[in-house]
Formats: C-alpha cells, sequence, structure tokens
C-alpha cells in the first residue's frame, strides 16, 4: 500500500554523500488470522553515513518492523533496503541492534553479558579483558562488571545493553526506544553518554523513540511516520548544532520551535490512536 508523502524537506542536503542505509519503498504485510494485515505502509528515506536519524511515529506503525528489516532479521514485502549499496538479504552483521526487548542473560555477570559479541565472533581472548575494562568504564560502570543483571538498577542495565552492542565497535546502531522506561533524569544521562559516544566513533545511528524531546535532542533528522499503516509524513532537519548540552539545548528557542512543529505533524496520528 504506498499513501501519498509529503515533501521530504531535507533530502537534499548531503544528497552527494553515498547513503549508508537506503530505504526504497519499503513495506511489510503480516498475516493476522490468514488475513492480509499491512504494517509498515512505505518507508522512503536515506541515512547519510556518520548520521543520528530518529523515527517517530504512533504505536504500530511499523518502528520496529523498519528496524528487523534493516538489521535483515525480516524480509519487506515490497520496496527493498540497501545497506552500502548492497541489498539486506541476510543478517546485517555490520550494524549493532538494541532492541526494544533487549535482555541480559540473568546467569551472566555484567562482564560476561558484555563479551557475548566478542565470543560469538571468536575474538582473541587475550584481548577481550582489555576491551571489555575499556566498555565498561565507558558506560559508567567501573566496579560492576562482577556483579549480575539482577544486582542492578534498570538504568544500569540498560547500559551494559549499550555496551554489549558497542563492544565490537559497530558502523551503525539500529536502537529501538533503548532509553524508554528511564526516569527523566537518568535517561538525560544516557543521551549525553550516547552523543559523547556517537561524536567519537562516527557511528551511524538509526533510532527509535516515542520522546519527540529526545528525538530533537539528539538527531540530525528525525522521520516523522503516520499511524499504522506507516508511512512517511516529513523529515524534518534538526539545524541545532553539535556538540549539544541534552539539558541546556531544551531552553533553545530552535529547540522548542522543531518541537512544536513535529508535533503539529505527529498529533492528528497521535490522537487519533496508534495501538498506544
Ligand atoms: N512478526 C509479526 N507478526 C505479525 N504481526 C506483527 C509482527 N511484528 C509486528 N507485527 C504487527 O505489525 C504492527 C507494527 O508493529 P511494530 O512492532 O513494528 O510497531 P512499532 O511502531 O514498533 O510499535 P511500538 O511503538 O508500540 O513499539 C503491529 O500491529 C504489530 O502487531
Ligand atoms: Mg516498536
Amino acid at each position: 500500500m504506498r499513501q501519498e508523502t509529503q515533501v521530504l524537506d531535507s533530502q537534499e542536503a548531503g544528497a552527494d554523500v553515498p547513503p549508508m542505509i537506503s530505504f526504497d519503498h519499503v513495506g511489510k504485510r503480516f498475516f493476522k488470522k490468514s488475513k492480509p494485515f499491512q504494517a509498515l505502509g512505505d518507508a522512503h528515506f536515506d541515512v547519510r553515513p556518520g548520521e543520528f536519524v530518529s523515527i517517530v511515529g504512533p504505536s504500530g506503525c511499523g518502528k520496529s518492523t523498519l528496524l528487523n528489516i534493516t538489521a535483515g532479521l525480516m524480509k519487506p514485502s515490497s520496496g527493498s533496503v540497501r545497506y552500502k549499496g548492497e541489498p539486506v538479504d541476510a543478517v546485517n552483521t555490520n550494524v549493532g541492534y538494541v532492541t526494544q526487548a533487549d535482555t541480559l542473560l540473568p546467569w551472566r555477570t555484567v562482564r560476561q553479558n558484555i563479551a557475548i559479541p566478542l565470543e560469538i565472533r571468536h575474538h582473541p581472548r587475550a584481548e577481550r579483558t582489555e576491551l571489555i575494562d575499556e566498555m565498561i568504564e565507558k558506560v559508567g560502570l567501573t566496579d560492576f562488571g562482577n556483579h549480575y543483571p539482577a544486582e542492578l538498577s534498570g538504568g544500569m542495565r540498560k547500559r551494559v545493553v549499550l555496551a554489549r552492542t558497542l563492544i565490537y565497535q559497530p558502523e551503525t546502531l539500529l536502537m529501538d526506544e533503548p532509553f524508554g522506561a528511564l526516569d527523566a533524569q537518568l535517561k538525560l544521562v544516557l543521551q549525553q553518554e550516547l552523543l559523547r559516544l556517537w561524536s567519537g566513533e562516527g557511528t551511524t545511528i538509526l533510532f527509535v523513540t516515542h520522546d519527540l524531546a529526545e528525538a530533537v535532542t539528539l538527531s540530525d533528522r528525525v522521520v516523522v511516520v503516520s499511524s499504522r499503516p506507516g508511512t512517511m509524513r516529513t523529515i524534518k532537519t534538526i539545524d541545532i548544532q553539535h556538540p549539544r548540552d541534552v539539558f541546556d539545548v531544551r531552553f533553545h528557542d530552535r529547540f522548542r520551535e522543531l518541537q512544536q512543529e513535529l508535533w503539529a505533524i505527529l498529533q492528528d496520528d497521535m490522537l487519533r490512536g496508534g495501538e498506544m
């Protein structure tokens, strides 16, 4: 199903850079009780190397589905996804994926959880300890390496998930509401850490959130998706300079304007309700 897509106001900027991820009219249909069910309507946009792009839209509009397709865990029913110019037709090992339900293995310590990607990739044992120490420090969990997940707060567990994803230095990060359930203060701390890691490493990030303020705080561009079947309403460039302080940026006039503009686009879909 393809709906009208409004003019995408910023696709032109930087259009000469070959995209990292390219969505070409991607749609996804599931079957529920043998009846076809269009989850995602038409996703059509590019993510450039090193860019931080957020996707916002009502619950059930296909945001997680789009990330699953990008990670190669699911095939689109229509259209295609390219990663650095190549079609994604198997699990995409270039991306690190923090899924919406990401959990830790409860019987493993923080260190052992963070080690999982290194074990899967048969990373030399001798180098693992140093890499894990470095990552634990980066996410502010020094002294907690030998704790089990049950001994950590919710925010600390999120940091471990982040560390586990970052440890093999994926060139692209897919993040599905990684800070969703956290309290406001902790969210700010982790957002600042993520921005610091992103600007230091040049990682490309595709980030799903329900939180407009979070999308404006972090992103270079925000993709607004309609209620199911998700179709792009617009792409908004967040023309606020980096580096950003996640607390101070909220008092920026442009921040408020952008948040209002995004809400104006999103509110009809939100009020009509997705599956919230
Ligand atoms: N594997 C699946 N089989 C059948 N239906 C599915 C499957 N995955 C997702 N759906 C349906 O597709 C729609 C889109 O789901 P998706 O998880 O992508 O939404 P979302 O935008 O991530 O929502 P939320 O913001 O609540 O996380 C939903 O109606 C969901 O029930
Ligand atoms: Mg989701």
